[in-house]
């Protein structure tokens, strides 16, 4: 792991001399520097390039360094973050550390230990990112991949799944976006006797014809412009294990022909190659449109959707399966746990939420959802208040309709945010509402963890 690209780093400080001083030393010793002013900048650039570590001042006009992070985190960008303190911010950094930063150093620091430590930050992003490309290939070992299901639907799916394992038919499972059809792919072929040969996923939709093709069925040198080495195929690369094809519905008419070609004789030929190759690879196919209707219409050839839809798994959306919610959420909150942090919870009311929203994005959604609340969210216990608009309609309240019981503390949480609401937050008012003293409410929004 020693001769790769520089390592790319991004230092984002409101102080002038530190900007100057990294961007004249760092090259020196193998990185390349690009130094904005501002964690504003620092997210427009980010949105535009990657690098691999961020060297993040906290303290800053405008956007704080903590909410840089944060923000940063939210929006999908993965390089390591090493925050700069000055020596009362200790407790920031902490706070930055919980947030996912790397490390962090104090203000002010030799050079030496800013090199040592971008160093180690762009040698994990690299191991990390090995890992990742490791894992598109092999498929997740890591017990990350449980699916979880209480309802009746994914009680019968995963006996299905089991069911199927053993055998090398082909499956095509369709569902919604965001269902868990990849899941329950990597899952199966985990489960089968393939387990440990290769799980390789191509996105059908992602290619056009001669890229798709060249990438399921390999292709000889100088096939086409560019084609400089003759490359191996997913099908062939996947001997005795499985290929994935997602997204199946998206074929060309062409593409198609060809995949039932091989299908068929279980032989393919590389692009712009004579010899016919003989492979043994099962075939996962999935589908996020209803494939009969695309077979009604035309646009999918019915001889293919036989061989492709040997066996069926249907997953169904969450709505239809609202029992799934609860444990769900559960898990994600334990997945998403940061270091140090202690799990979040929700509270009853915010659960009702959740299981009465409809989740267009399916499980994805609720996970995405989930990450976010811990990322953002002030409390342990979540709060309606804390829920992305859409999820909380209009009012959070829960509705004056619907008679089941509330735990007691509830009610009283209830009451003290109507009060607070029609106060608009001021306490004193408040308490005469509720005819307490402003010293015992003040307690109990503490204790409720109300934000006003
Ligand atoms: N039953 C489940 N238990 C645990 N995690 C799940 C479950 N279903 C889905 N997930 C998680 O939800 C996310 C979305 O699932 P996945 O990517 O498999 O959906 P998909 O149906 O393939 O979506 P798309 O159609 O967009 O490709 C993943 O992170 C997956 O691990
Ligand atoms: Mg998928």
């Amino acid at each position: 792991m020693s001769e790769r690209h520089p390592i790319e780093v991004l230092v984002v400080d409101d102080e002038r001399p530190t900007r100057i001083l990294m961007e004249r030393e760092l090259p020196q010793s193998g990185c390349k520097v690009v130094a904005v002013p501002s964690g504003e900048e620092a997210l427009e650039v980010l949105s535009r390039q990657e690098f691999d570590v961020v060297l993040l001042d906290l303290k800053m006009p405008g956007l704080g360094g903590v909410e840089t992070l944060r923000r940063l985190r939210t929006s999908g960008v993965t390089a390591e973050v090493v925050v700069l303190t000055g020596h009362p911010d200790v407790d920031t950094a902490i706070e930055a550390m919980k947030l996912g930063a790397y490390d962090y150093l104090t203000k002010p620091f030799k050079l030496s230990e800013v090199e040592a430590v971008l160093r180690r930050a762009a040698e994990k992003r690299q191991l990390q990112e090995e890992n990742t490309a490791l894992r598109r290939i092999v498929g997740r070992r890591d017990t990350g991949s449980v699916i979880l299901g209480e309802s009746q639907a994914m009680r019968f799916l995963l006996e299905m799944v089991e069911r199927v394992a053993g055998s090398s038919a082909p499956v095509l499972i369709s569902g919604e976006t965001g269902t868990g059809k990849g899941l329950i792919a990597r899952t199966l072929h985990q489960a089968s006797p393939r387990g440990d040969q290769p799980f390789l996923v191509i996105n059908c939709s992602a290619f056009q014809d001669q890229l798709l093709e060249s990438e399921l069925f390999g292709h000889e040198k100088g096939a086409f412009t560019g084609a400089a080495s003759a490359k191996a195929g997913l099908f062939e690369v996947a001997h005795r294990g499985t290929v994935f094809l997602d997204e199946v519905a998206e074929m060309s008419p062409a593409m198609q022909a060809k995949l039932l070609q091989v299908l068929d004789t279980g032989e393919l030929r590389r692009v712009g190659g004579t010899k016919e190759r003989r492979v043994d690879t099962r075939i996962f196919a999935a589908t996020n449109k209803d494939l009969h209707e695309e077979v009604r219409a035309g646009r999918f050839r019915e001889d293919l959707f036989f061989r492709l839809n040997v066996v069926s798994l249907a997953v169904p959306p969450l709505r239809d399966r609202k029992e799934d919610i609860p444990p769900l959420v559960e898990h994600f909150f334990r997945q998403f746990r940061l270091p140090g942090q202690q799990k979040k919870s929700v509270s009853p009311e915010v659960m009702r939420l959740l299981m009465q929203y409809a989740w267009p994005g399916n499980v994805r959604e609720l996970a995405n959802t989930i990450e976010r609340l811990v990322l953002l969210a002030p409390g342990t216990i979540i709060v309606p208040e804390d829920l992305p608009s859409n999820i909380r309609p209009t009012l959070d309240l829960p509705s004056e309709e619907g008679d089941a019981p509330l735990p007691l503390a509830e009610v009283e949480r209830i009451s003290i945010i109507r009060a607070l609401r029609y106060t608009e937050g001021k306490k004193a008012p408040a308490a005469r509402l509720l005819r307490i003293d402003v010293k015992t409410l003040t307690h109990k929004i503490e204790r409720y963890n109300i934000h006003i």
